[in-house]
């Protein structure tokens, strides 16, 4: 926009006002009298002039209340650019304080905390996320030194040494915290905390689940490569001694494959992108075949029943008969010789349900709330002498969760155990007719 300065029109109209006033006069009346008549037009000018400079000041002292009229000569067009100006600065002012409020609320939308310090520390601001991180609080805290509100020895070293360019890793409570300091602005500073509880844990979880794989799978392939090296060193061993070593060593590459494969199910269960293929299922012909194998898995020295008595069910066919198949084997294997293993459907109040039960060697109440972590087994010995893996009621909890079910367990040591899986009522299958 170009704007052509006027400025020199109404100053030379001015000056041929007072030019043509004065010589006017002074050739009617006299060189003297034309002299005073400029002299008059000029002071009525300059008393204009003041009036306007006091207009002016008034304003600047207070544009809110005080008005500008439009001027006279010269001034309006001063008046209308201050005008413009002051109007350009309040569009600005009211454009920055909109963009800072929408700044605050994102901010406070971040799922990380976030906290604005000055040059020396004192808290300017923090969003929600940051209170509740480093416990703050902006209403109290504000204006306060970041350093005396948080006061973990690990968190001053870290201002102290200014070594920003690493984030710093904070035990707050029972949090894990990521936070990291960013000099911005001739030295104001920006604090962002990331709270890195729950990946943690995962990594956690991770790492035991690989060191007690690798724990599982040695033993076996220690009994292995030891009667293998037997076999190596000692050509003249009898073929019945060698016979049962095979055995052993079979017995032992079978433990080793059951382990990688609950291994497999269990990672291929939790993976985030298998989702549950639903299709009705025939819960008698499903707990039939379940009833068989735990009859070959007994070979007569369980007295195992069936009663099915409910609905049929909406679920993955395989990953129940996985699931429910483990709780069976479990009561089997954990039931000595001649005790009773039952296997019930039934509609309950809440929804359909599956109840094993069995007159085994029980568990104790201490041990129940652990018993589906990973590798998680009350007597080692025994799990691993009836071919279990510890993998069984992790793979029973997780396919449940598939299910939207939950597991129940009753048990008493030395009197049996009680396994219900509880169903949703929306599970059930209604047949017509
Ligand atoms: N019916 C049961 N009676 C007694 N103990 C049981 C029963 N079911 C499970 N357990 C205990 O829970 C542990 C974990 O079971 P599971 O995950 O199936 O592993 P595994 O059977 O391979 O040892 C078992 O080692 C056992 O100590
Ligand atoms: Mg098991």
């Amino acid at each position: 926009m170009t704007h052509r300065n006027l400025f020199w029109i109404p100053v030379a109209l001015r000056f041929a006002l007072v030019s043509v006033a004065g010589l006017a006069t002074g050739y009617l009346w006299g060189a003297l009298v034309g002299l005073l008549m400029a002299l008059l037009v000029l002071a009525l000018l300059l008393l204009q002039q003041l009036f306007y400079m006091y207009r002016l000041s008034a304003w600047l002292e207070d544009p809110e209340r005080v008005r500008l009229d439009d001027g006279g000569g010269a001034w309006t067009e001063i008046f209308a650019k201050l005008y413009r100006m002051r109007r350009e600065d309040q569009k600005n002012r009211a454009e920055l304080a909109e963009w800072l409020s929408r700044f605050r609320q994102a901010m406070s939308q971040l799922p990380d905390g976030v906290v604005i310090m000055d040059d020396v520390l004192f808290l300017e601001w923090c969003n929600p996320v940051a209170e509740q991180h480093l416990g703050l609080s902006l209403a109290t805290d504000k204006g306060m030194r970041v350093t005396n509100l948080i006061r973990s020895p690990e968190f001053i070293d870290y201002i102290i040494l200014g070594r920003y360019e690493e984030p710093l890793t904070l035990a707050v409570d029972d949090r894990k915290l990521v936070v990291r300091l960013i000099p911005f602005e001739n030295r104001r500073h920006i604090l962002v905390s990331h709270d890195v509880t729950d990946f943690e844990r995962l990594d956690q979880m991770r790492r035991d689940f690989i060191a007690n794989a690798s724990h599982e799978l040695r033993t076996p392939l220690t009994v292995i490569n030891g009667f293998l090296e037997i076999a190596a060193n000692q050509p003249e061993l009898d073929t019945p001694t060698r016979t049962r070593h095979m055995k052993l060593m079979v017995e032992q590459g079978q433990r080793m494959q059951h382990l990688v494969e609950d291994m497999l199910v269990l990672t291929r269960l939790e993976s985030m992108d298998y989702p549950l293929r639903e299709e009705e299922i025939n819960i008698r012909e499903l707990l039939e075949k379940i009833e068989a194998e735990a009859n070959a898995l007994s070979a007569g020295r369980h007295q195992i029943s069936l009663v099915v008595n409910g609905p049929d069910l909406r679920g993955n066919t395989e990953e129940l008969r996985s699931a429910i198949g483990n709780l069976v084997s479990n009561a089997v294997r954990y039931t000595p010789d001649g005790g009773e293993v039952e296997i019930q459907w039934s509609n309950g109040d809440e929804g359909p349900r599956c109840i094993v039960s069995d007159t085994g060697i029980g568990i104790s109440q201490e041990h129940i709330s652990r018993l589906t972590e990973r590798f998680y087994r009350v007597d080692k010995s025994r799990s691993r002498e009836t071919k279990g893996t510890g993998l069984g009621l992790a793979i029973v909890k997780h396919v449940l969760m598939r299910h939207d079910a939950q597991l129940q367990i009753h048990s008493e040591a030395g009197k049996g155990s009680r396994f219900t899986i509880q169903f949703p009522r929306s599970a059930m299958v209604l047949h017509e007719g």
